[in-house]
């Protein structure tokens, strides 16, 4: 007697080939059969022909804190997300006062504490989520618990320091070290710097994953620091959200996928993720240096969240100057004196190179969401997955379902080591995603993001029901995914 059998679906087995009808059969937290399966269950779910695949994993999220406030994770799970991967972009979960101190922008309530990856994870365990999390260590919050914000070169014990920070993530079982190479203070480190950090996760599998220096004019430098960061270090490389930022670097995304192919042909490990949008989204903070606009103009800048200036949300830097009566410049100055936290939504790319990246087969899905649940966050937090499949891979024809499928499970899966997950075969974790092919699609946009997709009709997360007709339930059952 199975716990589940669900009946007459259409199996995506997240390796990227055609679909199979069939039905699949789970036991406790596992799948027990895939295939034709006779004989009974305690429950049977008749998919009637719906499309069954293994629950997405969103390798590229700044879920740490959420994780541990938002237990629901809903504006995962009505995704399809059933495992996150936390810490990118150079912000990891510790040391705990660096951490919450870099989470501010995203998290202004009190938050709890823990010691460690070590008890990051613990915690991931002992007050699971609904969703599984791995995490990455963060180059820039060791950095900054070490050196504070110092625009120099570490000390020979600072950078001590720094590795003992790594070192305890690497042991505690984290998937890799991010770093944020725009951010302060990440952005003060040269490449050297992270070639030592990151050659404490020589040989364990564990890989470097990076928000390069300059996603702009300068992309093809950046990718390439990024692969001799890999290469010198002896680990696999995560280029974060493959992109061409600004008008003026539109079309390098064709060169930048031939260096990732040149260093693969070279044998190394090197990959990206993307999320299917033509704007980012980050801190405000992080658009204006050296007293100018050095990442695009005023205009394509537009406040996502704003806690002490919510009358700024969803109105862009260029319009909130006229308002003030000052120029841009001036205006920023005090906007990030009055809502120093605030975040924002920036439209820096084009059409073309989105579906470039997203065809390329190094890419994989990652969707950035940044987790502040209030203000006009970048709808990528909510339907970065579905709007994949159903925007691009159905309506568009950018790529076959079962590829679109592949990049979010058993490719990503694959990259950060989770053995026994993105792919529907006996003996897997039953995280499972069906979902109507046919009707799939993101709702949010950028007027109003917080739309959840259509189209989702359950989700389990290690045999546990935790989407159910579209609804979150009260299931908890993520995990810690410490590497093996
Ligand atoms: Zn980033
Ligand atoms: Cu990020």
């Amino acid at each position: 007697m199975h716990d589940l059998i669900i009946r007459d679906a259409l199996i995506y087995d997240g390796l990227g080939g055609a679909p199979v009808r069939g039905d699949l059969a789970v036991d406790g937290d596992t799948i027990a059969a895939v295939g034709a399966v006779s004989g009974a269950a305690h429950e049977t779910v008749d998919a009637g022909g719906l499309a069954l695949a293994p629950g997405f994993i969103d390798v590229h999220t700044h879920d740490d804190f959420a994780a541990v406030l938002y237990r629901d994770m809903a504006f995962k799970t009505a995704g399809g997300v059933t495992t996150c991967v936390v810490g990118n972009c150079g912000m990891g979960a510790a040391p705990w006062a660096a951490a919450s101190q870099m989470a501010r922008n995203m998290h202004p309530e009190p938050l709890p504490e823990w010691k460690g990856y070590r008890g990051y994870l613990a915690r991931m365990e002992s007050q699971p989520p609904a969703v599984n999390v791995a995490a990455l260590i963060g180059h820039g919050t060791a950095r900054l618990s070490v050196m504070g914000t110092d625009a120099r070169e570490p000390t020979g014990a600072e950078m001590q320091a720094m590795k003992d920070i790594v070192a305890e993530g690497v042991e505690a079982g984290a998937v890799g070290l991010s770093s944020g190479l725009i951010y302060d203070p990440g952005r003060f480190a040269r490449t050297q710097e992270l070639v030592e950090l990151a050659s404490l996760m020589h040989g364990t599998g564990a890989l470097y994953a990076t928000h390069m220096r300059d996603e702009g004019k300068g992309l093809l430098e950046s990718v390439s620091e990024a692969i001799a960061i890999g290469e010198q270090a002896g680990v696999p490389v995560q280029i974060s959200h493959h992109k061409a930022s600004g008008r003026d670097a539109w079309g390098l995304v064709t060169q930048s996928l031939k260096l990732i192919e040149n260093a693969q042909a070279r044998g190394l490990d090197v990959h990206a993720d993307q999320y299917p949008y033509t704007a980012g989204s980050t801190i405000l903070s992080a658009m204006f240096r050296d007293g100018r606009f050095w990442f695009t103009a005023p205009e394509n800048i537009v406040i996502a969240s704003a806690r002490a200036k919510r009358e700024w949300e969803g109105h862009s830097v260029a319009a909130i100057a006229t308002q003030m009566g000052c120029d841009t410049t001036q205006a920023v100055t005090r906007m990030l004196a009055e809502a120093p936290d605030a975040t924002v939504v920036v439209h820096t790319m084009c059409e073309d190179d989105v579906r470039t990246v997203m065809r390329h087969p190094s890419t994989m899905i990652g969707s950035d969401g940044l987790p502040t649940l209030s203000g006009k966050p970048h709808p990528r937090l909510y339907g970065t997955f579905a709007r994949v499949l159903g925007h691009y891979a159905r309506d568009e024809g950018v790529m076959p379902l079962e590829q679109a499928v592949h990049r979010m499970t058993g490719f990503p899966a694959k990259k950060f080591g989770f053995t026994d997950r993105g792919v529907l075969r006996t003996g897997a974790k039953a995280d499972l995603v069906l979902f109507d092919p046919e009707t799939i699609i993101d709702c949010g946009t950028f007027e109003d993001p917080k739309r959840l997709p259509k189209g989702i009709v359950s989700v389990y997360v290690n045999g546990a029901l935790t989407v159910h007709n579209g609804k979150s339930t009260d299931a908890r059952a993520g995990r810690a995914l410490r590497r093996a």
